[in-house]
This record gives structure tokens, C-alpha cells and sequence, in this order.
């Protein structure tokens, strides 16, 4: 029977016995709404650890935008019940005074990975997700963490993040989950009005094709291309695409062989804001 722990304190006295059994803990932190994507993070968990727990908790502070806080989706009851019919050992559900009992002033650095894509256009973003992160870390101590591959440059700063600190995390980047057509699977996914919704798999579509057209093409003209294609659509407009070393997330200007690169993308479904990223191995 999955246990549900709404303080630290709860938490706490959990993950001390759970230590002194010398269990795996697994640990998958999530906003809720849970989909798919969210529930494969679990399964890999599972299979890896003796002891699964995820938190749902909606961080305030790494929204920049008042509007988008406000509407992300929130559905405590339906995930507590999806998490429970997989077996998940416990879920960590705090409250913001729970989590933010004095303001976290804490500034992390990522030197400059925290300022491009995601970081130039969600200012501040990533600064809140390493102050979540580290105080969950901090309190489930687990010896592995799972994120989506989806948020790119999430796993990306979080891994740098776990290396500043020293913490003996290992975080584990788990395939993107798709729907049917192709859309990356997001809790944003539900805000979608029909139209846009239909028109998002052009999305991955565009990327897919990019890959192939790596073949042949120099990257500046891929770029440009993957930007025109997708804004033919009256309903998708590209915030940024950037094709980045898969490490260090700086901009390229011509393709490496032999070496990852991804290529990254935004864009606003009507008010929705999307992200998608495609592997270029060539
Ligand atoms: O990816 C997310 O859902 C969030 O950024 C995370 C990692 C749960 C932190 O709030």
C-alpha cells in the first residue's frame, strides 16, 4: 500500500529507516499532473531501486510567469490514485510552507548553461528548479534520481548541480514518452485548444526530418529551415531552436562528427508554451 506523507517530518522518519535497511531509494520529483512520461520515470525506478518515492509539488519559484503558475494543471487526487496502481512506495505531497517555510534566497551558478534556451526566455527558471531540487535532495537523500529527457536542459544543469555539490546522486535521463502522433508528452499537453493540438506533431515531425537532412546540409541552413517549417503553421510560432553540445549546451556552428549533439527547441502553441529535443548523431 503506497504511503502518502504530506510533511517532512513524516518524510523524514521514513527515509531513516529506510537508510538504516540499507535500501535504494529511487526518487522521481514532479509538478503532478502526471502522464506517461511521469509514470515510465517510476517503472525505471522500480526497476532499479528497492524503494520508489516521488513528490508532487508545484514549485512557485521557478515559474517566471504569474499566468503560467496559475493554469499548470493540478490534479492531486488522480495522481495519488495513478501512483498508488503502480505500486509507487510513497508519495511526498508538501504544501509551499512545508517547502518554503523562509524565502530561499539561494543564487546558484551554472556557468552560463542556465542562461540560454530555456534560461534567456524563462528568466530565473532554472535558478527555482535548483532550489526545489536541492531541498528534496536534501530531505529523501536518494541514491538515484529520475528525470525526462524531455527537459534537456533540466537533467543537464541538475547533473552539474549534483557535481558542485558533491551529493552521491546518480540522475538517470529517461526517454522522452510520445504520444501516437509524435507530440512529447507534457502536463501542459491538456491546455491545448483542438487546433493547436492538432497541429503540434509537426513538432517532431520538423526535428525528425532535420536529423535526416543532416546528412546533407550545414547546420545554419537546418536551422533556419526548422524555424520556417514549423511557423508555416498559423498555429505554432518558434520561440528558439539551437542545436548545442550535448554537455557544455553552447550554441554550434557546424556539426561535429562523432559527437552528440541536440538539437533544442520552444514553441507557442497558441498560449502554451511547448519544448521538444532531437538527438543529431552523426
Ligand atoms: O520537471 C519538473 O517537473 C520540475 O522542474 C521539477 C524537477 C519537479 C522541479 O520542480
Amino acid at each position: 500500500m503506497m504511503q502518502v506523507f504530506y510533511t517532512k517530518k513524516e518524510l523524514t522518519a521514513f527515509i531513516a529507516e529506510t537508510k538504516s535497511q540499507y535500501k535504494i531509494i529511487g526518487f522521481v520529483p514532479t509538478m503532478g499532473a502526471l502522464h506517461i512520461g511521469h509514470l515510465s520515470l517510476i517503472e525505471y525506478s522500480q526497476k532499479s531501486c528497492d524503494i520508489t518515492i516521488a513528490s508532487i509539488f508545484v514549485n512557485p519559484t521557478q515559474f517566471n510567469d504569474k499566468n503560467d503558475l496559475k493554469n499548470y494543471p493540478r490534479n492531486i487526487a488522480q495522481d495519488i490514485e495513478k501512483l498508488g496502481q503502480l505500486s509507487c512506495d510513497v508519495v511526498f505531497v508538501p504544501d509551499e510552507n512545508e517547502m518554503y517555510p523562509v524565502t530561499d534566497n539561494r543564487m546558484f551558478s551554472f556557468d552560463g548553461m542556465d542562461s540560454l534556451m530555456e534560461g534567456e526566455h524563462r528568466p530565473g527558471h532554472f535558478n527555482g528548479v535548483a532550489q526545489i531540487v536541492s531541498k528534496l535532495f536534501a530531505l529523501v537523500q536518494p541514491d538515484k534520481a529520475f528525470f525526462g529527457q524531455k527537459d534537456f536542459q533540466q537533467v543537464a544543469i541538475i547533473k552539474k548541480m549534483v557535481q558542485k555539490m558533491n551529493l552521491p546522486i546518480e540522475i538517470v535521463a529517461c526517454p522522452i514518452v510520445r504520444e501516437p502522433d509524435g507530440l512529447a508528452m507534457s502536463s501542459r499537453n491538456v491546455l491545448l485548444t483542438p487546433q493547436h493540438r492538432e497541429a503540434a506533431p509537426l513538432i517532431q515531425k520538423t526535428l525528425l526530418l532535420a536529423v535526416e537532412s543532416a546528412q546533407t546540409l550545414p547546420l545554419e541552413k537546418i536551422k533556419a529551415w526548422v524555424v520556417e517549417h514549423i511557423n508555416s503553421s498559423e498555429y505554432l510560432k518558434v520561440e528558439y531552436f539551437d542545436i548545442v553540445d550535448e554537455n557544455s549546451l553552447t550554441s554550434l556552428k557546424r556539426f561535429q562528427r562523432g559527437k552528440m549533439q541536440v538539437g533544442c527547441i520552444a514553441v507557442w502553441a497558441g498560449n502554451v508554451r511547448l519544448i521538444d529535443n532531437i538527438v543529431f548523431n552523426l
